[in-house]
Parts: structure tokens; C-alpha cells; sequence
């Protein structure tokens, strides 16, 4: 079976988050079962130099109006993936990141950006811009491929099949009905029925509208998004839907994380011998300028800083956590309003509170191994995987009870297999509740080794849920 992906990023190429690390890993995983996966994706600035070119760049002349493009097939070098490249330099050739410029605002062209993304993806998959490869199902992924599915259709394409899945019904993709003859996609398509928005074009909407099945990253969050709460205003279609509407939970790539051989951290360590962890929570401790406080319950935080994962959540308890004999370190970008007061709170108390404002994969491993908890105070959570990662680092996880968090995490007071802390509402008073639920149990030596090693048994891998996908697949490409 050879199927298509298309996605604007994939690790270890391109990331933001986590659907980098699912685009990077999926198709490997399908890959080991026979698949014939490649990744359509953005040459963004300097990528065509971070790969092995496979074959010939082809020309596909003007795809929208007044933009031509190029498909360049690649390799990345040692790596596995397959890729198909949009080179487009007018597009694609720029500095700052996949979505924003350097001063955090979205590129201005993205509406064009990613239409080309998706005018291409249907090109391989129905107008042969490949001469020696089409796929017979095409897997688009968020708001930026949601195009792929509705030019699909335009065309009056039956196959390949397509699939489509929401890692993260927030962001969509909201763009003014005039760019419609931009976009080479006509009229009639706004609509109710098509990819109209509340007078707007939804890109999200056109991905979960004309593609034939619909995933998204847990089966909690399948539930969550078709109600009012949870829907983002797509509930409705969403549910009517919902028997094409499937949560098929994200993996772990067990290769870039395993704490017996990641070489990012100070000692390895596994389910049987934890002694490396120690050296790793000192050597964290070291780097972060932390004091060196072997007994001090140490929290993580790894994260995109935006409301949805509640970090304005994670700085309420930085005091509960201090007078308490614990510390923090917390990782990651995005409002600067949040930077700041993560930045502040470390300055105030240096010896207990660190902060790295910034994207880091190094550290981000070093947290996971080094940390004892991990706090995930998400308001919601598609799948989330930094507390997939941080169960195989033996980093006892403490979550809010929402989407993928709810369906990986369970708590220790409710089964004896628990693997963390689970708390249900996302306010400061329910998060302090937990966290001191947290350092109790971490003082308890014994039960928190229990929950250590619960959620280091686990097995999230990969192969399991591309089997999944496959039988999807199968199922889809049977269908009518
Ligand atoms: P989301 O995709 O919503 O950001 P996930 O939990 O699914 O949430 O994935 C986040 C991914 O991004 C994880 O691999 C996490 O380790 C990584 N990550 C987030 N912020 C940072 C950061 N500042 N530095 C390094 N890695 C980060
Ligand atoms: C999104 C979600 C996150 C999920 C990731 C990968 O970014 O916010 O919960 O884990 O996609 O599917």
C-alpha cells in the first residue's frame, strides 16, 4: 500500500510540536509493516540543503495563479523518511518559523502557503505529478494539508482515499472569502455545505468536511470536540460525522526516547536499574543553577506557551511547590506576556525556580530524565505526548483530566497500576491540590517507585499504532 502524507511539519526535519513528531514517526512505523509511506512537505528555508535529493526536482508549472512550484523527491540523510518537497522559494525561502516571522506574527501569505500544500498533495495524489508513484490513500494532517481533500473533490477524484486527522481543532486555518480565485478554488465550495466558516474560509473545516474518514489523537478527544464545550464551533459537523470520526491514540518513538540510551542525558537508566536517574536530576539541578538538593521533589515543565496548556496554571503553584522543599524548571516559548512571568518567578527564587525561555530538544530530554514530576495543566489536550515521555523517563506525570491526558494517565489513587496524578479542573486550587498529592506521594519512597516503574511499563510504541492506521486504511479504501 503506498500512502501519502501530507503535513507543514515533521521531525526531525521541522518542529513546533508534537504533530512534527507523529509526521516523523508514523510513517516509519508503516514503513516496518510493508507501507510505502512518503511525506509531502514545505522546502522551508535551508531544508533542501539538509537533505538527500533522490531524484530529479519536477517542474509543476503555475499550481495557483502567479505561483509556480517545483517537487523535489528527498531523502533525509541516514534517516528513513521518504519525503516529497514543495520548493517554492517566493513561499517557502524566509527566516522565522513554519507559520510565524520573527516578531511571532503569522506569515501574511499563509492562506497561499498552505493552499499550495494542498494543491500539490491532490496533484500526487490524482493529477500524476509523480511519474512513478501514486498513492492510494492520502493522510493530511490540521488546518495547513486541509486543503488537499476539498481540491480532491473539485476535481471529482474518488481515489485515492483520504484521511484526515485533527491534532488540534483550535488552530483552522481562517482566511476571507476573497482569497477563493487565489486559491484556485471556486465559489460555490463557500458554503455551509463546503468549506464556509461563519462568513470566513476554513481550511480546517474543508480538511473535516470532503475527506472521506476523520481521525484525531485520542478517543477522549474524539468525544470532547463533538459537543459544544469542546467543538471550537465545529461540533456539529463533527458529530454528524461521528461515525467516520475515529481517536486513535499518538505513540512514542522509542528510539529518541529511552532513557538506556538517549545521548542527550547524564546516565542512562531503565525500568530495572534507576540508579542513572539520580545522576540525572543532579546533573539538571547543575545545569539549570538549581541548588543541588538530591531530596527536593523537582517538577518539569516542558511546553508550548499558549492558553491551552495552562502554564499561567503552572506558575500559581511555583509557590506551593517552593514552601514545600520542591523545585521547578520549566521549558519553553511563546506569549510573551507568560515569558516574562516565568523569567520573573526565576529570578525571584534561583535557587528553587529555573527557566529556559527558548526551543531545546537537548534539554527537553534532560528535563524528562532528570525531573521527578512532570506538570501537564492543559485546559485541553488533543493527545499531548510530553507525559508520554516523561512515563518512559520514570517522570511521574501530573495531569489535568482532559483529551489524551485523560486516556494515558492513570491516576494512582484510582487503580493500583497508577502512573500519575490526575486532577479535574483547570484552576490554581485543583492544581495546588495535586501537586501536594504529588510531593506526599513522592515522600512516600516506596508507592512513588511503584508509580515510576508502572508508567515505565507501558508500551506506547509506534507499531501498535500504525497497525491501527493500516487497518484504517484498509477499511476506508473498501469503503464507498
Ligand atoms: P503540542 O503539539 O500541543 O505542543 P505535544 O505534547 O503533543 O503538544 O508535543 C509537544 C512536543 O514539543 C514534544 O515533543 C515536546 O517535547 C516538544 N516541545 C515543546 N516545547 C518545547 C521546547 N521549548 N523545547 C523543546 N521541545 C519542546
Ligand atoms: C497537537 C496537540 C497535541 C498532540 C499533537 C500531536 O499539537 O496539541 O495534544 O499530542 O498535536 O498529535
Amino acid at each position: 500500500m503506498r500512502v501519502l502524507f501530507v503535513a507543514s511539519e515533521a521531525y526531525p526535519l521541522i518542529k513546533t510540536g508534537g504533530l512534527a513528531d507523529v509526521t516523523g514517526a508514523l510513517p516509519v512505523a508503516l514503513g516496518r509493516l510493508g507501507v510505502d509511506a512518503r511525506i509531502l512537505m514545505p522546502a522551508y528555508g535551508g531544508l533542501l540543503d539538509r537533505v538527500e535529493v533522490t531524484g530529479p526536482a519536477r517542474s509543476l508549472g503555475e499550481v495557483l495563479p502567479n505561483i509556480r512550484a517545483r517537487l523535489v523527491p528527498a531523502r533525509e540523510p541516514d534517516g528513513e523518511r521518504e519525503l516529497l518537497l514543495v520548493d517554492c522559494p517566493a513561499l517557502f525561502e524566509r527566516p522565522g518559523g513554519p507559520y510565524l516571522d520573527e516578531y511571532g506574527h503569522d506569515w501574511p501569505d499563509n492562506f497561499l502557503r498552505f493552499a499550495l500544500l494542498g494543491r500539490i498533495g491532490a496533484m500526487v495524489a490524482a493529477q500524476g505529478a509523480l511519474p512513478d508513484w501514486a498513492p492510494d490513500v492520502v493522510h493530511a494532517s490540521d488546518w495547513q494539508a486541509g486543503l488537499t481533500a476539498a481540491y480532491l473533490w473539485l476535481w471529482g477524484v474518488k481515489r485515492p482515499a483520504t484521511v484526515f486527522t485533527v491534532h488540534n481543532l483550535h488552530y483552522q486555518g481562517i482566511f476571507g472569502r476573497e482569497i477563493l480565485p487565489m486559491i484556485g478554488l471556486p465559489d460555490w465550495m463557500f458554503s455551509v455545505e463546503g468549506l464556509e466558516f461563519y462568513g470566513h474560509v476554513s481550511y480546517l473545516k474543508a480538511g473535516l468536511y470532503y475527506s472521506q474518514f476523520l481521525t484525531t489523537v485520542s478517543p477522549t478527544y474524539a468525544r470532547e470536540i463533538q459537543t459544544l464545550m469542546g467543538g471550537e464551533g465545529l461540533h456539529g459537523l463533527l458529530s454528524s460525522r461521528a461515525s467516520r470520526l475515529q481517536g486513535i491514540l499518538n505513540g512514542v518513538d522509542q528510539a529518541d526516547w529511552d532513557p538506556a540510551a538517549d545521548p542527550h542525558i547524564a546516565a542512562p537508566f531503565h525500568h530495572d536499574d534507576l540508579s542513572g536517574k539520580a545522576a540525572c536530576k543532579a546533573a539538571l539541578q547543575r545545569e539549570m543553577g538549581l541548588a543541588q538538593r538530591p531530596d527536593a521533589p523537582l517538577f518539569g515543565v516542558v511546553s508550548r506557551f499558549v492558553e491551552q496548556k495552562g502554564i499561567d496554571l503552572a506558575l500559581a503553584v511555583i509557590s506551593t511547590i517552593v514552601d514545600s522543599g520542591g523545585q521547578i524548571v520549566i521549558l519553553g516559548s511563546g506569549d510573551p506576556g507568560l515569558e516574562w512571568h516565568v523569567r520573573g518567578a526565576a529570578g525571584a527564587m534561583p535557587d528553587s525556580v529555573a527557566a529556559r525561555i527558548g526551543y531545546d530538544e537537548g534539554l527537553s530530554h534532560r528535563i524528562q530524565a532528570g525531573a521527578d514530576a512532570l506538570l501537564v495543566p492543559s485546559r485541553f489536550e488533543p493527545c499531548g505526548l510530553t507525559q508520554l515521555y516523561a512515563m518512559r523517563y520514570g517522570t511521574v506525570p501530573v495531569v489535568r483530566r482532559t483529551g489524551g491526558l485523560a486516556d494515558t494517565v492513570i491516576d494512582v489513587d484510582e487503580a493500583s497500576a497508577g502512573t500519575g496524578i490526575v486532577f479535574d479542573h483547570p484552576d490554581p486550587s485543583s492544581l495546588i491540590g495535586a501537586v501536594r498529592r504529588t510531593i506526599a506521594l513522592y515522600r512516600q519512597g516506596e508507592a512513588w517507585q511503584t508509580a515510576m516503574r508502572a508508567g515505565m511499563a507501558l508500551d506506547h510504541s509506534w507499531d501498535r499504532v500504525a497497525r491501527e492506521y493500516l487497518g484504517l486504511y484498509g477499511e476506508v479504501l473498501h469503503a464507498d
